[in-house]
């Protein structure tokens, strides 16, 4: 991290220089985590879109790796996924040898014969992701469609079944579309999915994958990921969820509030959204991963001013991981996310505070940190407001406070630094969350240039992205118009 480089973030993914937006290829395998991206080699601003590369054991500390599917004159490489394809049922390995296959979107333009198509193509890797050759066949599936893209497979294997699904978007539609293969080659349509809940924006980045109900492998639900763009909950882009069932053919939701293509935002606050923020986007999850474990990353920026943050050479960070699992939230099913714990196995908090009253006031803590997870848990008691204050420095200072009669969690960013390189910038984010037994805990996340915010354990989260002064670092616990109860208070940083 250059001196002259506050922004650039310890502990989530950036290219060393240049733009990037999606996670693409999220894929585990023998021990190492890949995660493509989309990348643009040439400079900071999006164009050239290629899949970028980076490696790592644990998805904190992640290594670079030459880029991995380059775009050429005639298509741009856009968004999709990867899958071990470990019995070689695409014949692009060999049995003792089984592919890595990338399928993602090829985006034509002139001099190619389908330009101004999206249509979804296969790369393959016989070295664990190392090199990448696109198949000769390509495109795969193409449906004579300008917006079908993000392409996103898993292997099915259920009562109807077992073979390879593909979730897609016809994203002006606002629709998921689904298919089947047996080779990953050719690929047979099932179902259409939506419009339903957020429309207002076109349909991105979609995910399907099943969850244990309860912690109960026997029963599950399965999570239709759906990420869209503007028409998020805060603003521009975010990413909303469904939960329901899946036979192998057709997506049945069973948390739909409004049908078809709404133009009445009303009851945004009743759709399943991933995160309540400005800055998590085309959030899509791990194949691969062992135990059954579900782990999500998304794109830590927002179409609205993705191009202007005031960050230099590179452009964009990912979110940290996170790992979803189905939670009851007031007898309503909910997803649940817990973060990828940079700190896990650091053995003491760096500071901590014991129960103890809060009077009404400010209460600068005498610890610091611009990289650090603070977990706290208030009682409110005869307070007003609680919360907590980050980033501070003279003039800044980025503010997650609790509204006890509305119940109401925000993060306010309108002072929390350099803001005006955009008007959409300045904002502040709000999300619904109960107290439990009188409680609130939130265990808040920062790092360099972000926050990440989950409330009564992942329940709702709220990430956004700040760009304070190097030098703002103070913290603060606060309580208003009564006194409150600080339970607990835990800083771990570095
Ligand atoms: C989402 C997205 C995708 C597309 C990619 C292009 O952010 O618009 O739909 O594949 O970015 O970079």
């Amino acid at each position: 991290r250059a001196a002259a480089d506050p922004y650039r973030p310890e502990f989530h993914f950036t290219a060393e220089r240049n733009w990037l937006n999606d996670p693409n290829g999220l894929v585990y395998l023998n021990g190492t985590y890949h995660l493509f991206y989309q990348h643009n080699p040439f400079g900071p601003d999006w164009g050239n879109m290629s899949w970028g590369h980076a490696t790592s054991p644990d998805l904190l500390h992640w290594d670079e790796q030459p880029v991995a599917i380059p775009c050429d004159e005639r298509e741009a490489i856009f968004s999709g996924s990867a899958v071990f394809d470990e019995h070689n049922t695409s014949g692009l390995g060999t049995a003792g040898n089984p592919p890595l296959v990338a399928i993602y979107t090829s985006a034509y333009s002139d001099p190619s014969p389908l330009a101004g198509r999206q249509a979804q193509s296969l790369a393959y890797s016989l070295d664990e992701g190392t090199t990448w050759t696109k198949y000769s066949g390509n495109p795969v599936l193409d449906r004579a469609s300008a917006d079908f893209r993000d392409p996103k497979v898993f292997w099915y294997d259920g009562a109807g079944g077992s073979y390879w699904v593909m979730a897609a978007v016809e994203a002006v539609e606002r629709q998921v579309v689904l298919y089947k293969s047996a080779d990953l080659t050719n690929w047979q349509y099932l179902s259409t999915f939506g419009p339903a809940n957020a429309t207002g924006g076109v349909w991105e980045c979609p995910d399907l994958f099943e969850l244990p109900v309860d912690g109960k492998p026997g029963e599950t639900m399965w999570v239709l990921i759906v990420n869209i763009n503007p028409g998020g909950i805060a603003g521009g882009s975010a990413g909303q969820y469904f939960l329901g069932a899946f036979d192998g053919v057709e997506f049945r939701s069973e948390s739909t509030v409004t049908e078809g293509l709404q133009q009445d935002g009303s009851r945004m606050r009743e759709y399943g959204w991933l995160d309540w923020g400005r800055d998590y986007y085309a959030a899509v999850s791990f194949s691969g991963v062992a135990d059954g474990r579900r782990i999500m990353i998304g794109w830590m920026n927002n179409w609205d001013y993705a191009g202007s943050t005031p960050t230099g050479g590179w452009r964009s960070a990912m979110s940290l991981p996170r790992e979803v699992s189905l939670a009851r939230l007031d007898g309503k099913m909910v997803l649940r996310q817990t973060p990828v714990d940079p700190f896990a196995g650091q053995e003491s908090p760096s500071f901590s505070l014991g129960p103890q009253a809060l009077a009404s006031g400010i209460q600068q803590l005498p610890v610091a940190a611009a990289v650090a997870r603070l977990d706290v848990v208030f009682q409110p008691g005869a307070a007003t407001r609680v919360g907590l204050v980050v980033r501070a420095g003279a003039a800044e200072r980025t503010v997650i406070s609790y509204d006890v009669a509305d119940g109401v969690l925000r993060l306010d960013r309108r002072k929390s630094g350099r803001a005006d390189f955009h008007a959409a910038f300045p904002s502040v984010e709000a999300v619904a969350v109960p107290l439990r037994d009188g409680r609130l805990r939130l265990s808040v996340h920062l790092d360099r240039c972000s926050v990440e915010v989950f409330a009564q354990d992942g329940l709702a989260t709220i990430t956004d992205l700040v760009f304070p002064a190097e030098a703002s670092t103070a913290l603060a616990v606060f309580a208003e118009g009564g006194g409150a109860h600080l339970v607990a208070l835990d800083v771990v940083g570095r």
